[in-house]
C-alpha cells in the first residue's frame, strides 16, 4: 500500500517536472520567434503593436471624436494597430483579422479584447454577488462559460477579472469587485482567472485574462469614480495588492493600470508599480495596457505637459500598451528617434504583446477564435445556462428570516409578486453584460410561475416604476420619483395574498462605470410602497436587487425575510425561486459590510483599532469615543454574514498550541454543528488579529474559510493551519514578514460573531 503511494507520488513528481520542462522549453522557443519578427519590424510596425483601438460596434468609454471604423482600418492594414476592443461577432472579427492578417506586411494577428466581466451572451451573476458565494468553482466555471462563448465569437482577450478593492458603497463599480476582503478577493480572483485562461491560452475556448485596475481604484475618493486615491503603502500592499499578486502568479496574460494617480503619480506613469513591483520584484511576464485614454489623461491629472511627456512618462514607467489616448501613436516615433527613449524599452513592451499572441496561437491561425459555426451552439447553451442558474443560486444571501417565513410553500398559496424589478427581464443581466440580449433574463415573476403547482395563484403588478427612458450603458438614467399610480393595485393584490414578494433595489444601471450615488439607499418610490404594502400584509419577503451594498435599514426594521439576490444574470429569476421557494438552501456570506447609512462608508470589517475604539459599556453617552453621534459604528450586516433555512452552532475553539515558533504550524479548530431541521451549508471563516505591530495592525483579518455541508444534528470539527506565513504582512519598511507577539484566533459565521482565543508567536 505504501509502496504504491510512494509510486504515485514519484509519478505525480515526474509529470510535474516534465511539465515545467516542456514549459520552459515551449517559452524558449516562442521567445525565438518573437525576436525573430522583432528584428524583422520597423520603428512604426513596432509601435503599432502598441495601439489598442475600439471598433466602432459599441463604446465603453468617451466616444472619440474619429469614431468611425474606415479610418481605424486603414491603420490596421497598414500595421499601425496591435489590438483592437468592441470588435464583434464571428465574422466581424474575422474581418478585422483579415485586414491585419492579410494586409499589414508582416501580417501580425490582432488582439481582440472585449470587457466579458460577468459573462459574455449567457450572464451569470455580477462579480460581486459571485464573491458572496465564497466558492472557486462558481467563478472557474462562470469564467469558462463565459470564455467558451466568447471565443467562438473572435475575442480572445477579456478585460477581466477585475480584483479592486473596495469599502465605499457609492462608488458604482463595487458590482464588479469581489467586494472589501483582500483574501477572498485572492481566493475569486485566481479562479476567474483560472477559468478565462484554462491551463493552455493557445487552446481556442480559452481567451486571455487582464487583472485590472492596477492599482488602488476601488479607493477613489468620496467613492467618485475617477477621482484621486490618497492611501498609505501599507494600505497599498496589504489590502490592495495581494489579489493582483496571487493573479500575476496564477499567469495572468495581461495587466490593465488604473484611472487614478496614486501617492499623485497616475498610474500609468507609476515606474514604482509597473516596473519596479510588478516586473521587478514580481518578475512578470505579461504585458501592461493603459486603461481607455489615460494615458492622455496624465496630462489633464497635471502629470505631464503635452502628448510626448505623456508618451514618455507612460512607456518609461511600464505601461505597455495604449487604449484609447492615441498617445504613442503620436509620441513614440520621436521619442525613439530622438534618443530620449531607448529602442530597447520599446522592444521590451512589443516583446510582451507579442509572446501573448503566440501564446493564443494566432501566429499558427489567426482565425481560430473566429467560430461562426461553434458561436450558433455555444451562446446561451443549456449547459451555459444550467452553469449560470448553479453559479446564481449559490451567490443569493439571506440577511433576515423572522419566524422562518421562508422557504415558502409552493402548494395552493396566493402570492403576490410586486414591483417593477420582479417584472423585468432585463435589470438581472447587470451592468457590464457584454453581448447579453436585451430583455433575455428570467424574470422574477417568471420564475416563481416556472415552480410553482397549478394550485397556487401567482399574480404580479408593477407597484412602482424605477426608471423611465434610455436604459443603456454609456447614459445616465432618469429614475422616476413621485408616481404611485400603480400603488392601488399593488395593495389590493397584497390584501388578497397569503404572502408578498416584494422586489426592491436598483436598476442595473444604477451601478458600473460612472455611476457614483451619494444616496444608497432605495430610490424612487419604494419605500412608501413598503410602508402602504405593510398596512394590509404582513408577510412581506423582499428580494434585493442591487449592484453595491446598500443602506437599508428600514427594512431590516420592518421586513420579515430578505434576501440579497445582486443582479442575478441570465438565470435570475429561476434561481431565485430555487431559494425561495427552499429547492436551495442559501448559503451565500457577503463579500462587503453592508452600513446602515451612507455617513458610514466608508465601512468595512478590517479596519483599524484607532487610539479610541468604543469598547466600554461605561463609555456611551460620553463624546470622547471613535464614534457618531446619531448612529453606531457597526455595520447593518457585517462582512461575512449570511443565514440559512437551518441554523449553526459553533463550540470547542480550541488551539494546538499557545505559544508557536516561527517555523511551527498551529492547528485552530472549533466544532460547527446543525441545530436546525435541514441540511444546510456553511462558511466556517478564519479570522486573525495581530495585536502589536511595526505598524498598526487591523483588528481582524480573514486568513481561511471552509464550507461545510451538515445534515440536521450533524456536527463536525474544522480545522484550520496557521503557519508562519498566515501571520505574516508587509510591515513598516514594506518587508514581508510576521513580527514575534500576541494574536487572536477567531473562528465563526462571519465577521462579527467568532468564537476567539490568544496565542504567542515566539522568535
Ligand atoms: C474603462 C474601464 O475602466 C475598464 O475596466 C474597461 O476594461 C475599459 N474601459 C474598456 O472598456
Amino acid at each position: 500500500m505504501k509502496s504504491k503511494r510512494s509510486l504515485v507520488l514519484l509519478v505525480l513528481i515526474l509529470t510535474g517536472y516534465m511539465n515545467s520542462i516542456g514549459a520552459e522549453i515551449k517559452n524558449g522557443r516562442t521567445a525565438e520567434k518573437v525576436d525573430s519578427l522583432l528584428s524583422k519590424m520597423t520603428l512604426a510596425e513596432k509601435i503599432g503593436q502598441l495601439n489598442l483601438y475600439a471598433g466602432g460596434w459599441e463604446f465603453t468609454g468617451p466616444v472619440p471624436a474619429d469614431a468611425n471604423n474606415q479610418q481605424k482600418y486603414e491603420m490596421i492594414k497598414s500595421g499601425g494597430v496591435g489590438a483592437m476592443l468592441n470588435v464583434l461577432t464571428a465574422d466581424g472579427t474575422r474581418e478585422a483579422q483579415k485586414l491585419a492578417v492579410e494586409n499589414s506586411r508582416l501580417g501580425i494577428p490582432l488582439l481582440i479584447g472585449y470587457d466579458v466581466i460577468h459573462g459574455y451572451q449567457t450572464m451569470m451573476p455580477i462579480p460581486l454577488g459571485q464573491a458572496a458565494s465564497w466558492e472557486a468553482e462558481v467563478a472557474r466555471q462562470g469564467a469558462q462559460v463565459a470564455a467558451r462563448e466568447a471565443s467562438a465569437s473572435g475575442v480572445n482577450w477579456t478585460f477581466a477579472p477585475m480584483m479592486d478593492i473596495v469599502r465605499d458603497a457609492r462608488w458604482g463599480r463595487m458590482m464588479e469587485s469581489p467586494g472589501e476582503d483582500p483574501y477572498l478577493a485572492s481566493y475569486m480572483s485566481k479562479a476567474w482567472v483560472e477559468g478565462f485562461q484554462g491551463g493552455d491560452l493557445s487552446n481556442p475556448e480559452t481567451i486571455a485574462a487582464c487583472a485590472k485596475h492596477f492599482a488602488a481604484y476601488g479607493f477613489a475618493e468620496a467613492g467618485r469614480d475617477y477621482n484621486t486615491v490618497d492611501i498609505s503603502m501599507q494600505t497599498l500592499y496589504n489590502m490592495v495588492l495581494p489579489p493582483f499578486k496571487t493573479a500575476s502568479d496564477a499567469g495572468v496574460a495581461s495587466f490593465m493600470n488604473s484611472f487614478n494617480e496614486i501617492g499623485g503619480v497616475p498610474a500609468n506613469g507609476s515606474e514604482m508599480l509597473q516596473r519596479k513591483l510588478l516586473k521587478g520584484e514580481w518578475n512578470y511576464q505579461g504585458f501592461v495596457v493603459s486603461d481607455w485614454g489615460s494615458i492622455g489623461e496624465m496630462i489633464t491629472h497635471g502629470y505631464a505637459a503635452d502628448t510626448l511627456e505623456a508618451g514618455y512618462k507612460a512607456l518609461t514607467a511600464g505601461s505597455d500598451m495604449d487604449m484609447e489616448a492615441r498617445v504613442y501613436e503620436n509620441s513614440l516615433e520621436a521619442l525613439v528617434t530622438s534618443e530620449k527613449i531607448d529602442m530597447s524599452v520599446l522592444d521590451d513592451a512589443v516583446r510582451r504583446v507579442l509572446t501573448i499572441k503566440y501564446d493564443l496561437g494566432l501566429f499558427d491561425d489567426p482565425y481560430r477564435y473566429c467560430d461562426a459555426d461553434r458561436e450558433k451552439k455555444e451562446l446561451l447553451s443549456k449547459e451555459n445556462l444550467r452553469i449560470a442558474r448553479e453559479a446564481a443560486r449559490k451567490s443569493i444571501v439571506l440577511l433576515k428570516n423572522e419566524n422562518n417565513l421562508l422557504p415558502l410553500s409552493k402548494k395552493g398559496q396566493t402570492i403576490a409578486v410586486i414591483g417593477s424589478l420582479a417584472g423585468s427581464k432585463d435589470v438581472p443581466l447587470g451592468s457590464w453584460r457584454a453581448q447579453a440580449i436585451t430583455n433575455s433574463a428570467v424574470s422574477l415573476v417568471e420564475g416563481i410561475q416556472n415552480a410553482v403547482d397549478k394550485k397556487t395563484q401567482v399574480t404580479f403588478t408593477n407597484g412602482y416604476n424605477l426608471t423611465q427612458g434610455n436604459r443603456e450603458f454609456i447614459r445616465e438614467l432618469n429614475i422616476v420619483e413621485g408616481d404611485q399610480s400603480d400603488f392601488s393595485n399593488a395593495i389590493e393584490l397584497a390584501k388578497k395574498s397569503d404572502v408578498v414578494v416584494l422586489a426592491l433595489g436598483e436598476d442595473c444601471w444604477q451601478s458600473g462605470e460612472g455611476r457614483s450615488q451619494t444616496d444608497i439607499g432605495l430610490k424612487g418610490d419604494q419605500m412608501d410602497l413598503m410602508y402602504e404594502l405593510l398596512k394590509v400584509n404582513k408577510n412581506i419577503v423582499v428580494t434585493l436587487m442591487n449592484g453595491r451594498s446598500l443602506a437599508i435599514p428600514e427594512l431590516d426594521e420592518n421586513i420579515p425575510a430578505i434576501l440579497e439576490v445582486w443582479h442575478l444574470g441570465s438565470e435570475a429569476g429561476n434561481a431565485i425561486a430555487d431559494v425561495l421557494f427552499g429547492d436551495y438552501n442559501p448559503s451565500g456570506k457577503l463579500p462587503v459590510s453592508f452600513p446602515r447609512n451612507v455617513g458610514q462608508c466608508p465601512i468595512y470589517y478590517n479596519h483599524k483599532n484607532g487610539g479610541r475604539p468604543v469598547t466600554n459599556p461605561h463609555d456611551a453617552g460620553m463624546v470622547f469615543w471613535s464614534h457618531y453621534t446619531d448612529s453606531p459604528n457597526s455595520p447593518l450586516y457585517p462582512f461575512g454574514y449570511g443565514l440559512s433555512y437551518t441554523s449553526f452552532e459553533y463550540s470547542d475553539l480550541s488551539i494546538s498550541t499557545t505559544e508557536m515558533g516561527t517555523s511551527d504550524r498551529l492547528t485552530a479548530s472549533v466544532k460547527v454543528k446543525n441545530t436546525g431541521d435541514k441540511t444546510g451549508q456553511e462558511t466556517v471563516q478564519l479570522y486573525i488579529r495581530d495585536y502589536v505591530g511595526s505598524v498598526t495592525r487591523p483588528v481582524k483579518e480573514l486568513k481561511g474559510f471552509e464550507k461545510v455541508q451538515l445534515e440536521p444534528g450533524e456536527e463536525r470539527v474544522v480545522k484550520f493551519t496557521i503557519s508562519n506565513e498566515t501571520l505574516s504582512y508587509y510591515r513598516a519598511d514594506l518587508s514581508f514578514g510576521s513580527e514575534p507577539g500576541k494574536f487572536a484566533v477567531m473562528i465563526g459565521g462571519n465577521s462579527q460573531k467568532t468564537l476567539t482565543t490568544d496565542f504567542r508567536l515566539v522568535d
